[in-house]
């Protein structure tokens, strides 16, 4: 699989494209929660749903491991800060 010849980007959200992920595969990581935590990759809008298979062939192709060898990206949505009184029981 090729995902092309001109870089593309694969993380739309977060501007991060192929040669970004292939630089931190070759650093050592191994799986899309790597490519995660070094990158950013998988943590915009979309936290997953439509880079994450990109993000885990890269791998795969980087790597010579079988796409169901690769977990998936734990997902852990957004956390927004509340005012504290939101978090006061009701009388
Ligand atoms: S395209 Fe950025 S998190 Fe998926």
């Amino acid at each position: 699989m090729s995902l092309g010849k001109n870089n593309p980007i694969v993380c739309r959200c977060e501007e991060i494209r192929e040669r970004d992920i292939i630089r931190v595969i070759k650093a050592g990581a191994r799986d899309p929660d790597a490519v995660k935590r070094m990158l950013g990759a998988g943590m915009g809008l979309c936290q997953g749903k439509t880079c994450g298979s990109l993000i885990a062939k890269i791998i795969a192709r980087e790597t010579g491991r079988s796409l169901s060898e690769l977990l998936p990206a734990k997902v852990r949505p957004p956390v927004r800060p509340i005012k504290i009184a939101r978090l006061k029981k009701p009388n």
